[in-house]
């Protein structure tokens, strides 16, 4: 058997986060400059062995080890018993060029780029979708109750309009444009940021479900201004979204100062992006401001700034 290799992309959050999990629409796209791989090969030890090259471990999956609360090897585990197979002897090395907890869908991008190898490697089939709800299962395990948009934007590798619940809707990009995607280098909190926006919706419904709407609002006009190229609508939007996600109490300080650097050095727009507390934010760049805006992000604190930009796709 040759070495087989498999990946999956980063994604950001353009709009909607948080308010997703309460049945609003969220947009979210791939970047698949930024990916996940997994290569496969014969093992000579028995049984499975998934070593993460970038954290320096090695998880085992033979008849003997039972964990589960491990992401690999209940990926793994999952996978075998869908496709009703033995547990292979394999190595799988997993590399990644995504950071982690910092909202770009490390956890969720690993788990498809392993997913992938192993049924490839199995010489197996497995739908999108099948594939999705696996991935799913096991983002569970770092995220509690997710919507589901990172998976499936990860897994599908097209820009999505998600609304919890309902079949995936595809959004189709008119025009192109250029997002920076800064990361604070602190950590994100998404699991706590989640739970925290919970307590609020519990203790203040009244106050909460109004801001959930207007986010929902901005998603639909967000994706109006996508679809018909109206690209300079989406920088407003994008920082009103911030605004809310500000009083929703999931940004912070570090966030806030990276997002007004790129405000003032000519970004169009700028949020957090993902769980937030920490980890990346983006903003929207022109190709001609995208060089400034990222010095400005550099010295208002940002350890890593990405260029993506978000295109049509092939066929599209
Ligand atoms: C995290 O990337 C996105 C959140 O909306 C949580 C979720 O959708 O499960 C904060």
């Amino acid at each position: 058997m040759i070495p087989i290799e498999a990946s999956a992309p980063a994604k950001v959050i353009l709009f909607g986060e948080h308010a997703v999990v309460y049945g609003q629409p969220a947009i979210a796209v791939p970047v698949s400059s930024l990916r996940a791989t997994a290569t496969a090969r014969p093992g000579d030890h028995t049984g499975l062995r998934i070593v993460a090259s970038n954290l320096n471990q090695t998880t085992v999956i033979d008849s003997l080890s039972q964990s589960i609360d491990d992401a690999l090897a209940l990926t793994a585990r999952l996978l075998l018993q869908r496709l009703d197979a033995p547990i292979p002897n394999l190595e799988i090395t997993l590399r990644s060029q995504i950071p982690v907890a910092s909202g770009l869908g490390s956890g969720a991008a690993i788990t498809t780029a392993l997913a992938r190898a192993l049924v490839e490697a199995l010489d197996a089939k497995l739908d999108t979708a099948e594939l999705n709800a696996i991935v799913y299962e096991v983002e569970k395990l770092h995220h509690g109750t997710p919507s589901g948009i990172d998976n499936t934007v990860i897994v599908y590798e097209q820009p999505v309009y998600f609304i919890r619940g309902n079949p995936i809707e595809h959004i189709h990009i008119a025009e192109p444009f250029t997002l920076l995607i800064a990361d604070t280098g602190k950590p994100g909190l998404t699991r706590i940021a989640v739970g925290d926006v919970r307590t609020l919706y519990e203790s203040q419904r009244e106050r909460i479900q109004p801001m959930l709407d207007d986010i929902g609002n901005i998603v639909r006009r967000a994706r109006q201004s996508i679809e018909t190229g109206s690209i300079e609508q989406l920088g407003p939007l994008m920082s009103r979204n911030h605004a809310l996600l500000q009083e929703l109490t999931v940004s912070s300080p570090e966030l806030d100062v990276l997002v007004q650097a790129a405000l003032k050095a000519g970004a169009a727009g700028a949020k957090m992006s993902g769980g937030g507390r920490g980890g990346n934010m983006i903003a929207l760049v022109s190709p001609e401001s995208a060089e400034t805006v990222s010095s400005a992000l550099r010295s208002a604190g940002a350890v890593r700034v990405i260029e993506t930009r978000v295109a049509p796709l092939p066929n599209d």
